[in-house]
C-alpha cells in the first residue's frame, strides 16, 4: 500500500517535472526539499493544513472524537495516519460519502490537501 502510494507520488512528480525546464532525469526521486515540480506552492501541515482540519473536522474528530467519528485528527501524526490508512483524501472528495458529512469543502481547499499529500505530507 505504502509502496503503491510512493509509486503514484513518483509518477506524479516526474510528470510535473516533465513539463518544467528541470533537468532531473525521469522518475528519479531526489531529496531536494523543493522538489514538487514548481507548480503547487509549498505546503506544510503547520502553516496550511492544520487550520483547514480545525475548521472543518475537529467538531467531530476532536480529542476525544464526538458524533461517532472513529478517530481524532488533532495532531500531525493523526492526520498523516488518516491519509495513509483511512482514505482521508478519498473521503474529502467523495460525492457519496463526503467528509465533512454535511457537504464537501470548496475545491480549492480540497486541492490544497491533495497537493500537500502529493508533496509528501511535510510537517
Ligand atoms: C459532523 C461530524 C464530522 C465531521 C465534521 C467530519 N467527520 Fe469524518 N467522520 C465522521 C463519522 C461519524 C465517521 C464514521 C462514519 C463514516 O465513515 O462515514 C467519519 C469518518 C471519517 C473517515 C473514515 C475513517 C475510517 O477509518 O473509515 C475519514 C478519513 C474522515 N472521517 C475524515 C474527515 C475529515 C478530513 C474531516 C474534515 C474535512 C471530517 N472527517 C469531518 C464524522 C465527521
Amino acid at each position: 500500500m505504502k509502496k503503491y502510494f510512493n509509486l503514484c507520488l513518483m509518477l506524479l512528480i516526474s510528470g510535473l517535472i516533465g513539463c518544467s525546464s528541470s533537468d532531473n532525469s525521469e522518475g528519479v526521486p531526489t531529496d531536494e526539499p523543493d522538489n514538487n515540480g514548481g507548480n503547487a506552492m509549498d505546503l506544510t501541515y503547520t502553516s496550511d493544513i492544520r487550520a483547514i482540519i480545525q475548521a472543518n473536522c475537529l467538531s467531530c474528530h476532536g480529542n476525544p472524537p464526538t458524533n461517532n467519528a472513529p478517530m481524532s485528527l488533532t495532531t500531525y501524526a493523526l492526520v498523516k495516519s488518516a491519509v495513509e490508512n483511512r482514505g482521508l483524501v478519498n473521503r474529502i472528495n467523495s460525492s457519496v460519502n463526503p467528509m465533512p458529512p454535511n457537504g464537501r469543502m470548496p475545491l480549492a481547499t480540497r486541492q490544497m490537501i491533495s497537493d500537500w499529500v502529493n508533496q509528501g505530507l511535510p510537517e
